[in-house]
């Protein structure tokens, strides 16, 4: 395998980008739109005490909400957030797709020292895409907890072809309620990456869009807005009202396929990007995707449903525009076993599509696991023994994402988004994708964001056991 001859050492891993940098200070100045303000919020990490349908939890959560609160910039101004840290345990906070200065990314041990219990971090930095995208913690199993909430950013620009939007969180659970991250981690390296039958794991389940096993952990809830499925969030509107679904995968180690009874979903956006508008009747989300859809209501209350894909279970929530009885948790519309929509649909607008560009760089990303000693790897190594990946600033850099396992593997890159590619029309951006059991596939970035940049499996429990590498470049 031809990784290539200039490596970086590993002091090169562990070097982030200068705040005081002439290259951040500038990229910086290009990001923000002028006259551009600064969006202050506070974020407090701390134990919680969930109600789940009247179940008492305790968990942890931002803000003692799960979701934590939705955080609203427009493109182009400063996000000024100030993380008090009240958890037992360090964290820190990555914004997910955001394509931000490096020392900004809450990539612990790279880009920032991680903060201390009962320590204070402030990050700021400037948010260039409008879209929707997502912040979580980095550190350990924090994000198979509570913490994990939405980040929208608004287009100055956008015209807006809908009336109203909702913004829906999908999650899978099991602290307070099944065994706990910890339980779930050590029975997965004891049992290696082999399906069996223990404690909230999984026996069965596999999955046509996913190629194979949905996942490796039976979660006994699935949560949307943090709401079970017996205790439904419901969203109001008139019929008519064209409404913006702003989907968002927060799972640790569940996919989801997502449908609304009784109407078509028009997709316009993935990983906050937008797309050629492509209709389909479902779509599977992987961990830490996004899509955006709208939908014009009918007159009714409707089943919006996320069936953990591959497993048993699922989320709900009730879209009401009239009268109707209201869906039953296990509620199954004929839309789930519709029109799915693939890969392969999608195709980057024109706006956001990379200009045509022979790679000046290609990187092999061989994803491999799952065997008896519970690893997970990236071109045969484990994270803390990883090579990272050498580029420069400048490049065109296309990374092919080789499957090499029994499990699919929502490929993650920090700081950028790439552009799938295809034979024909020229595929999505994106900042996350589902890459299935055997099959590989090429995606392209510009290397214009110097830094250290994580890029690994967003199944939290691979991603733990090693799947995890890094994309290193500096400006
Ligand atoms: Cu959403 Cu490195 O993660
Ligand atoms: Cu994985």
């Amino acid at each position: 395998m031809a990784l290539a001859t200039d490596a970086c050492t590993d002091g090169d891993r562990l070097r982030p980008v200068r705040p005081s940098s002439p290259t951040v200070a500038a990229a910086e100045a290009r990001r923000r739109r002028p006259g551009a303000g600064v969006r202050r919020v506070t974020l407090v990490a701390a134990p919680l005490t969930l109600d789940l349908a009247g179940r008492q939890v305790a968990t942890w959560a931002y803000n003692h909400t799960v979701p934590g609160p939705t955080l609203r910039v427009r493109a182009g101004e400063v996000l000024h957030a100030e993380l008090t840290n009240r958890l037992a345990q360090p964290t820190t906070i990555h914004w997910h797709g955001i394509a931000l200065r490096n020392d900004m990314d809450g990539a612990p041990g790279m880009t920032q020292a991680p903060v201390q219990p009962g320590g204070q971090f402030t990050y700021q930095f400037t948010v260039p895409d409008p879209g929707t995208y997502w912040f979580h913690p980095h550190v350990g199993l924090q994000l198979d907890r509570g913490l994990y909430a939405a980040l929208l950013v608004d287009d100055p620009g956008e015209p807006g072809a809908y009336d109203q939007e909702a913004v829906i969180v999908l999650d899978d659970w099991t602290d307070g309620v099944g065994p706990s991250p910890e339980q779930l981690q050590a029975q997965l390296m004891a049992q290696g990456g082999m399906m069996s039958g223990g404690m909230g794991m999984m026996g069965r389940g596999a999955s046509q869009p996913l190629g194979g096993a949905g996942g490796q952990i039976d979660y006994p809830l699935y949560l949307l807005n943090g709401r079970p499925p017996t205790d439904p969030p419901t969203i109001r509107a008139r019929p008519g009202v064209r409404l913006r679904l702003r989907l968002v995968n927060a799972a640790a180690e569940t996919a989801f396929r997502l449908a609304l009874g009784g109407h078509r979903l028009t997709v316009t956006h993935s990983d906050g990007l937008p797309v050629s508008p492509v209709t389909a009747d479902a779509l599977v989300l992987g961990m830490g995707e996004r899509y955006d859809a709208l939908v014009t209501l009918g007159d009714g209350a409707y089943p919006l449903v996320a069936l953990a894909e591959g497993k048993r279970g699922q989320a709900l929530a009730v879209v009401r525009t009239g009268h109707g009885p209201t869906p039953s948790p296990d509620a199954h519309p004929a839309e789930l076993d519709g029109q799915l929509l693939d890969l392969a649909d999608l195709h980057a607008d024109p706006q956001v599509a990379l200009p045509e560009r022979r790679p000046d760089r290609t990187h092999r990303v061989v994803l491999s696991g799952g065997m008896m000693d519970g690893r997970w790897t990236i071109n045969g190594r484990t994270f803390d023994d990883t090579v990272p990946l050498p580029v420069r600033q400048g490049q065109r850099v296309r990374l092919l994402l080789i499957n090499q396992s029994m499990m699919f593997h929502p490929v993650h890159l920090h700081g950028h988004s790439f552009q799938v590619q295809s034979t024909t029309r020229p595929g999505p951006r994106k900042d996350t994708v589902i890459v299935r059991p055997v099959r590989s596939f090429a995606v392209d970035l510009e290397a214009d964001n110097p830094g250290q940049w994580m890029l690994h499996c967003h199944n939290l429990y691979h991603q733990q056991a090693g799947m995890m590498t890094t994309l290193s470049y500096v400006g």
